[in-house]
């Protein structure tokens, strides 16, 4: 029930389709891919080459995580380039709902991000047309970083939002997540984890292994 979203910002590029079916050997669920554009986070990362010649390699579940101005621009390009799940974030989007509404026609699963600093309530009008909300527990753009333990409360509140309205969205969270608050972030609510440094630094089996006997207690 719970999925794990190992993000390949973290991965070792010189070594990127070893560690892919490294990942997928060891169970993992989802493969995180974030795009960064330099405008709307500060650094720039890969774009839609590379997750073209990732795709033969593997049949996980491409997690495109955009984190780039007016999505709705290159939705068409991702989709043609093998993602499964694509994510937008509301503060990118001039339309939003028009955005996640191309994301579904293109026959994909829709997901929205949030910002640490954004409020669920921007979700009121959407919530329905979604697949996913990703809550960043970061402030994007950088992998690495310290988990913000507000997000705690957020997940919390979005669960229950859900749960009133009866809707079956996933809820995933990307950022700082490792072994030790892990069993913090899916008891909050969460099903999706993103994880890149603690999946990525080291042993990739073994650290995927560590999240999925967390995920069984
Ligand atoms: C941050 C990215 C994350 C990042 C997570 O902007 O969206 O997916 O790769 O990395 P860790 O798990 O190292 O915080
Ligand atoms: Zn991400």
């Amino acid at each position: 029930m719970y999925k794990l979203a190992p993000s390949i910002l973290a991965a070792d590029f010189a070594n990127l389709g070893n560690q892919i079916k490294k990942v997928e050997a060891a169970g993992a669920e989802y493969l995180h891919i974030d795009v960064m554009d330099g405008a709307f986070v500060p650094s720039i990362s890969f774009g839609i080459p590379i997750i073209q010649s990732i795709r033969p390699l593997t049949k996980l579940v491409f997690d495109v995580h955009l984190m780039i101005e007016e999505p709705i621009r290159y939705l068409e390009d991702f989709a043609k380039a093998g993602a499964d799940i694509i994510t937008v974030h509301a503060e990118a989007c001039k339309h939003l709902n028009r955005t996640v509404a191309r994301i579904k026609e293109l026959g994909l699963k829709a997901g929205v991000s949030l910002n640490p600093s954004t409020s669920l309530s921007t979700l009121d009008y959407i919530l329905e047309d979604l697949d996913m909300v990703l809550l960043m527990s970061v402030n994007p753009g950088f992998g690495g970083q310290k988990f913000l333990p507000f997000t705690f409360d957020k997940i919390r509140s979005l669960r229950g939002i859900l749960d009133n309205k009866n809707l079956s969205v996933d809820i995933e969270v990307d950022g700082g997540i490792s072994s030790n608050n892990v069993a913090a972030v899916v008891k909050a609510g969460a099903n999706v984890i993103v994880a890149g440094t603690a999946v990525f630094g080291g042993d990739i089996e073994g650290n995927i292994k560590g999240f999925k006997e967390i995920f069984k207690l």
